[in-house]
């Protein structure tokens, strides 16, 4: 694909602390552009990483038609460079465009834009166990017009940014029962950024109680968990691994919890995707049998979950060194990520 590149004349590269990798604080030397308009994708260009402008009228800004995705490069020992499973985040950023009513974006738009622009900014990929690189395409509508109906331009993007761990201790999760992030019918199930939006007033109000993450419940009974926002939930009941199912749509179908899904289920561990209410969480939790709890998402990975809050009751989980579920699942991913073991999936796209 004929992408134009300019590079920056002078790279930051020095100025990037890899002892105090903080997500989303610091993004590499160059980013990737490409317009819609007159109905096509213009000329792809990778350019110095910097601000843009744009008229106010600009109708993502009021009517917010933006999404995003978020995915993660690895660097193995032996300096080769791999995304995990990059065209599932392209088919579900698409997924997302099409319910925004947004241009979809080219296979070859998303996959070789997103490799030539991390093969350039090659140098930025840590190479500490642990860390990657984030890579954060995302695309807004760009019509200079504040009538109300969906965009005809569009810019595609992307971003990355290195990237350590997103929560550096085990979470403490709100089960939430007042307010909704999403309903049956709705976006819940994309990567609009609308839907994270909405979730900050809760999430604050969450984290001066002192919490980390809301768990959401559906609207309706405030009793049938959804997702954490940053992130999937799974639980291990006995010896069962369970998460919400995805048939309601109001959840979004992590990549991440696709591959925790899998790898289970292939180490002969049984998975159930379904409806699991608090009060079921409950119940295991006072018989015992709630051993394990943890959030798997991108930026995430796979994230332990110290307490869970619901309704003025407490519910801590036992010590984390017994966790053999999450702990083992845990592994299993760096090691494909990393290169350590066979990817027998083909998960991994090579970049350089
Ligand atoms: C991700 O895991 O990539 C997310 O989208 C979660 C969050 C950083 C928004």
């Amino acid at each position: 694909m004929n992408i134009h590149i300019t590079k920056v004349a002078k790279s930051r590269i020095e100025e990037l602390n890899t002892d105090d990798l903080q997500f989303g604080k610091q993004y590499s030397d160059h980013m990737l552009i490409c317009d819609f308009e007159d109905g096509e994708w213009k000329q792809p260009v990778i350019v110095p990483y910097g601000d843009i402008t744009m008229s106010p009228a600009t109708t993502f800004i009021h009517y917010g038609q933006s999404l995003f995705e978020g995915i993660k490069a690895y660097k193995r020992k032996d300096g080769e460079i791999n995304i995990f499973r990059p065209r599932d985040n392209w088919e579900r950023f698409n997924m997302s465009a099409r319910r925004m009513a947004m241009a979809e974006v080219p296979e070859e738009l998303f996959m070789e834009g997103m490799r030539q622009l991390i093969e350039l900014d090659s140098n930025w990929v840590p190479d500490v166990e642990g860390s990657s690189l984030y890579i954060r395409p995302f695309m807004f509508g760009t019509d200079a017009f504040i009538g109300v109906k969906p965009a005809d331009n569009f810019r595609f993007m992307i971003i990355t940014s290195p990237a350590g761990a997103y929560y550096n201790k085990p979470t403490r999760i709100y089960v939430q029962n007042k307010y909704v992030r999403a309903f049956p019918g709705g976006i819940g199930f994309t990567k609009a950024a609308g839907n994270y939006g909405a979730c900050m007033l809760p999430t604050l109000e969450t984290r001066k109680l002192g919490y980390d993450q809301i768990l959401w419940t559906d609207g309706f009974t405030h009793k049938n968990v959804q997702e954490i926002g940053t992130m999937n939930v799974f639980f291990v009941f006995g010896n069962t691994v369970v998460t919400p199912d995805l048939s309601e749509g109001t959840i979004l179908a992590g990549v991440t919890r696709d591959s925790v899904i899998k790898l289970l289920q292939e180490k002969g561990i049984a998975v159930e995707e379904r409806a699991i209410s608090i009060d079921e969480i409950e119940e295991n939790y006072k018989n015992g049998q709630l051993k394990e709890a943890f959030g798997a998402g991108t930026a995430a990975v796979i994230a332990p979950i110290s307490e869970l809050f619901y309704n003025g009751d407490t519910m801590l989980l036992p010590p984390m060194d017994t966790w053999e579920i999450s702990n083992y699942i845990k592994k299993e991913l760096a090691d494909i990520r990393y290169g350590n073991i066979e990817d027998t999936h083909k998960w991994m796209y090579k970049v350089c």
